[in-house]
């Protein structure tokens, strides 16, 4: 059946006219055809269904995950060659056990993650990467298949950007090297041969390339049968060519399924193929709009809303693409001689030159065909052309499958560093940038204070941090200019004061200087109670804390009504922590500001921590000085926390510590009991949302 047809005077897309959708989503657009992909799906099962076969669809040519999820149904698996495909194949439906992995450059974690996945079996293109298949292997205690990937050294005669299998292509292991490699993994635990790989090109016309490849393939076999080494699977790859242009005859699968037979059922082998263009390259259409018709020296050009951005395969490969009006051309209408182009800022911008094609008026819709394959995967936003919708159909259904990409897509995860920015070095006049952070409910509000802008941070604190005047936040971290190390944090409470360091703070403060690339992952800032080592990995910042000071343990503190007992540390502010199963809610309300203004711990004051030991955790409650009340986390108190615990019941690094707000995890080393060392504390510090502030509304 023909997926894309004329009924009515009009392009249809099964049983969709094309038009109406230009008109309701706006063009351009790619358009898929779900029963041409069903159908050529079929169409491969049939012609090898004398053998065992599995079709591993290459994601590379489409991985829009609808399309794919309809051949992951069908049965296929599928050719990746990254991790990031991995992702989006798991993603679209395809099983681990059907997913085999190429590629000259594989990374250490995209190997890693594709063992984690257990996937069929990766196809390896030198012996370096053997070796770090191997080594990570036994690092996770897995067993890596593979297949290695033979360069044939023939000619595909194809495209020479699309040419694999030439011995000065970068792709695949000349026999000899195979041989070597093969007979060293005799003796390997964790690398397993399990088959056999070869892609020697794309857009292949005939099957006579495959057999010519499959000679040296055929020696190899009866050398692994000699050398007593198994292997289950012949994979031939992909690159079964299409019919772009009428006239055109596409590969004649039948032809090679029967010629290859022979050599794969004698040594009951399963065949691996890894068609991409052949399955969903026909079902595609890019669908644009002519914007203007425009008459140049001798040319007409036909200036359409698609660019090289969308489709870049005609300018890459000079390759043909069949153009198509929505609206029926009459039988016999005129044509003229026209160059399709986009409005890219290149003259390599084109879809056709010098091609004869029906008349067309500006305002007309065009249909640029068979770009299912190598279409959209190869796009990009080149000239700030936001990418468009994927649209598929089925019969007469149709869904918007990957929606149009906006302006703000255009600039998404970028930053401009407040250095770089205009508004950074005088205020006057200028906004005041901030960051809103927050570390398991501690929250922040960041500035970058190097220049010296801030004069009175003690009022702008107050100010900032009133959840009804302001921002709202525990305190504001500011960062200063220092000598010994990257930058000063300094912390001010919301009642105005200055805290020598807050734990959580300081992850925040680490998180945004690494962010804003002030620093690498690893390096030491400055507070005022001491330098602060700081790695940050993405969310999760961990911080080395200053060596505390021994613990004070069982004070009797009395109080208006009662006696507590407590443990005193400094962890870079007091705390004194209090056992209390389950935490009562009164002792944070009543004794925990008494014993925050008690004599004994004047003139600084102290915070208080309630501390429930569970299983192979602590819960607490902290009451923060400053804040003067409840805080959902605070990082010292749960070093305070752990520490003190380990002092008393003997508990072991590393300590979990759950918070209202979240959980931190310390680490410590133990010198002699109530003296520790070497204190860690991590935990996810997050941006809430960036912002400014206009000077004359708040005083800075
Ligand atoms: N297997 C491997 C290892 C591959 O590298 C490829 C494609 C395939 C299978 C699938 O080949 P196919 O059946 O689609 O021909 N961008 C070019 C095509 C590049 C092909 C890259 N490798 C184009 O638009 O023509």
């Amino acid at each position: 059946m023909k997926y894309f047809y004329y009924h009515q005077g009009e392009l249809f897309c099964e049983k969709m006219r094309i038009k109406r959708l230009a008109k309701e989503v706006g063009t351009p657009f790619y358009l898929y055809s779900a029963g041409a992909v069903r159908e050529n799906y079929q169409r491969i099962n049939a012609a090898f269904a004398s053998l065992e076969t599995l079709i591993c669809y290459s994601f590379k040519a489409n991985a829009n995950l609808a399309l794919c999820s309809l051949l992951a149904r069908e049965g296929a698996g599928t050719d990746i060659v990254s991790g990031g495909e991995l992702y989006q194949a798991r993603k679209a439906g395809f099983p681990p056990e059907k997913i085999v992995f190429a590629g000259v450059g594989k990374k250490e974690e995209e190997i890693e993650l594709a063992l984690r996945e257990n996937i069929l079996m990766f196809n390896v293109e030198s012996e370096g990467e053997i070796e770090l298949i191997g080594a990570i292997a036994q690092k996770l205690s897995k067993v890596a298949r593979v297949a290695l990937r033979i360069n044939p050294d023939i000619d595909p005669e194809t495209h020479k950007y699309v040419t694999t299998g030439k011995k000065e292509n970068k792709f695949g292991l000349a026999p000899p090297v195979a041989r070597k490699i093969y007979q060293k993994l005799k003796k390997n635990r964790w690398v397993k041969p399990w088959g056999i790989h070869l892609h020697i090109g794309s857009q292949i016309a005939t099957p006579d390339p495959y057999l010519r490849a499959l000679q040296p393939i055929e020696t190899l076999l009866k050398w692994l049968e000699k050398q007593e080494i198994k292997v289950k699977y012949l994979n031939i790859g992909g690159g079964f060519g299409i019919n772009y242009q009428p006239g055109q005859s596409s590969f004649d699968l039948d032809d090679l399924a029967d010629k290859i037979t022979p050599l794969i059922s004698s040594r009951k082998l399963k065949l691996i193929l890894e068609p991409g263009r052949y399955l969903v390259a026909k079902s595609g259409a890019l669908i644009t709009r002519l914007l203007y018709k425009k008459r140049q020296s001798s040319k007409t050009f036909l200036i359409v809303d698609a660019g090289m951005n969308d489709l870049i395969r005609p300018s890459l490969y000079q390759s043909y693409h069949e153009i198509l009006k929505l609206d029926e051309p009459p039988a016999n209408s005129p044509r003229e001689k026209v160059d399709v182009v986009g409005p890219i800022c290149e003259s390599g911008d084109f879809f056709a030159q010098e091609r004869h094609l029906p008349l067309a008026k500006e305002g007309e819709y065009l249909s640029i065909m068979d770009t299912g394959a190598y279409g959209y995967s190869m796009s990009s936003s080149y000239n700030g052309r936001p990418k468009p919708p994927e649209i598929l159909v089925k019969e007469s259904q149709w869904w918007i499958v990957r929606e149009r990409e906006t302006y703000s897509d255009l600039t998404k995860g970028e930053h401009i560093p407040l250095e770089l920015s205009f508004t950074h070095s005088r205020l006057a006049g200028k906004p005041l940038y901030f960051t809103k952070m927050e570390g398991i409910g501690n929250d922040f509000i960041v500035i970058d204070n190097r220049p010296g802008f801030i004069l009175e941070p003690n009022k702008l604190a107050r100010r900032l941090c009133c959840r009804k005047k302001g921002i709202g936040a525990d305190g504001i971290l500011l960062l200063e200019k220092s000598k010994k190390a990257k930058f000063l944090m300094r912390t001010f409470n919301s009642d105005g004061s200055e805290a020598e360091m807050c734990g959580n703070g300081a992850r925040c403060a680490a998180r945004y200087a690494w962010m804003e690339g002030l620093t690498n992952k690893k390096f030491t800032f400055e507070t005022p109670s001491g330098n602060i080592l700081a790695e940050v990995n993405n969310h999760e910042v961990r911080i080395k804390m200053k060596d505390p000071d021994p613990v004070e343990l069982n004070l009797k503190i009395t109080l208006k009504r009662c006696t507590r007992k407590g443990h005193f540390i400094n962890t870079g502010v007091p705390h004194l922590i209090i056992f209390e199963s389950p935490v009562n809610d009164s002792s944070l309300k009543e004794i925990a500001p008494q014993i925050r203004y008690h004599p004994r711990f004047q003139p600084q004051g102290t915070n208080v921590d309630f501390v429930q030991i569970e299983k192979e955790s602590l819960r607490i409650r902290t009451y923060e000085r400053g804040v003067e009340a409840e805080t959902l986390g605070c990082g010292t108190g749960a070093v305070a926390s752990a520490l003190i615990s380990a002092a008393i019941y003997g508990i072991s690094s590393p300590v979990k510590v759950k918070m209202k707000g979240g959980e931190l995890t310390v680490w410590f080393e133990k010198i002699k009991r109530g003296l520790y060392q070497k204190v860690y504390l991590g935990g996810d510090a997050n941006v809430v949302y960036r912002g400014k502030i206009i000077e004359g509304d708040i005083d800075v």
